[in-house]
């Protein structure tokens, strides 16, 4: 019996079925995600795999973590600084070089910019290129000595000058024109064997390199999903939007763009714009698929290797 409701509601009353319900992600070019919710008793017991809520925010949170540390290692970022060091060492700086250097370390009237120094972005936090500087000082250069920092406070003050300069480096202040330093042609090479399935230089994908500054392009190719990086992507493609097929066990069929699911119903907007909701506890033996149309580029963003990275960019870079 498939019930039809036409607002949102939770359904956090007893009688839970037992919703065998699981989301795989497997690594093929045309994802299908199956989730079939078995018949179950009332009040019997609650769903003991992970379910299709559960995964689908999981692996929502997830592809953002690992677009930010895809980003860190194409920027060749580097582990952020431990956070509590880090800000230890912004109070030591701010009171000690703060005045020089600018509290920010962004320069000052007595000191120069920090966050875009050698010294220190060779240093990566460590405190053994700023240790000697701070502990020596630069004698008739205008950096007094400050021979009585611990190893530990000069660690706690690198710690804070590396989160500068990644934030630095995140707001693209100078690796910009860095970035795109791989080989073109193997990424082309990589584009024919991994893109072309679904993409098209000529087609979709021509003049990409226009649309998009290198950053925000890598971004795009790293994981296209806007609700990743809120305010920074383009508007929702449709293109982009999960569909959903459910089967009920009287053979009706209804698909459409998947707009809500959860442990205990799911909900979808078919053609016309009608929504539909099922709730799995009323309709034994439902079949629920989902189709996300960027699955792909999760399994590929955990098979890039660093130079797959550059190449790919160098390759959609000459899309212009
Ligand atoms: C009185 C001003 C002053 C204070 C206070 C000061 N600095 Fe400096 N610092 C300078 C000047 C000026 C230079 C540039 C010296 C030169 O030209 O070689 C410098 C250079 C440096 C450099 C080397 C930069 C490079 O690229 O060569 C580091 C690192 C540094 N300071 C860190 C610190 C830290 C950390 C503190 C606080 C513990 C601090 N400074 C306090 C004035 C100051
Ligand atoms: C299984 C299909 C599939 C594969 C394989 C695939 N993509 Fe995508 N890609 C999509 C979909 C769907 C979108 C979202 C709709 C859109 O923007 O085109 C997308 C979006 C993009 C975008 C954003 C386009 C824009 O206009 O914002 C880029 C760039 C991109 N993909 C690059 C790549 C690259 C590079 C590869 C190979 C390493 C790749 N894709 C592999 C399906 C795929």
């Amino acid at each position: 019996m498939a019930i039809r409701i036409w607002a949102m509601c939770f359904l956090l009353a007893a009688g839970i079925s037992a919703v065998q319900a699981q989301q795989q992600n497997s690594p093929t070019a045309d994802q299908q995600t199956t989730q079939s919710a078995t018949s179950g008793e009332k009040g019997g017991t609650p769903p003991n795999k992970s379910s299709p809520e559960q995964s689908a925010q999981q692996s929502q949170a997830r592809s953002s973590e690992e677009v930010r540390e895809a980003i860190r290692k194409f920027l060749a970022i580097g582990a952020p600084p431990n956070p509590q060091a880090a800000k230890r060492g912004q109070a030591i700086f701010v009171s000690t070089c703060g005045f020089c250097h600018g509290p920010n370390a962004t320069g000052g009237a007595q000191g120069p910019n920090l966050v875009r120094s050698t010294v220190v972005l060779h240093d990566q936090g460590t405190g053994k290129d700023i240790g000697p500087v701070v502990h020596n000082g630069r004698p008739g250069k205008g950096m007094p000595s400050f021979p009585n920092f611990t190893d530990d406070q000069i660690h706690d003050i690198a710690q804070f000058l590396l989160g500068r300069t990644q934030a630095a480096a995140n707001r693209m202040d100078y690796t910009i024109q860095n970035i795109v330093t791989g080989d073109p042609r193997a990424g082309q090479t990589y584009f024919q064997a991994h893109c072309s399935s679904c993409h098209s230089p000529a087609g979709d994908l021509a003049r990409i390199a226009k649309k998009y500054d290198p950053v925000s392009l890598e971004g795009r190719f790293l994981y296209p999903g806007n609700s990743n990086r809120p305010g920074m992507g383009p508007p929702p493609d449709p293109r982009a939007e999960k569909h959903v097929t459910v089967t009920l066990p009287s053979g009706g069929v209804y698909s459409g763009v998947l707009v809500h699911i959860d442990d205990f119903s799911v909900a979808l907007r078919d053609s016309s714009g009608a929504y539909r909701s099922w709730i799995y506890n009323d309709v034994k033996g439902i079949l629920v698929e989902v189709h996300d149309p960027l699955a792909q580029h999760l399994v590929l963003l955990h098979q890039y290797s660093n130079a797959d990275m550059h190449n790919l960019l160098a390759y959609l870079e000459t899309l212009k």
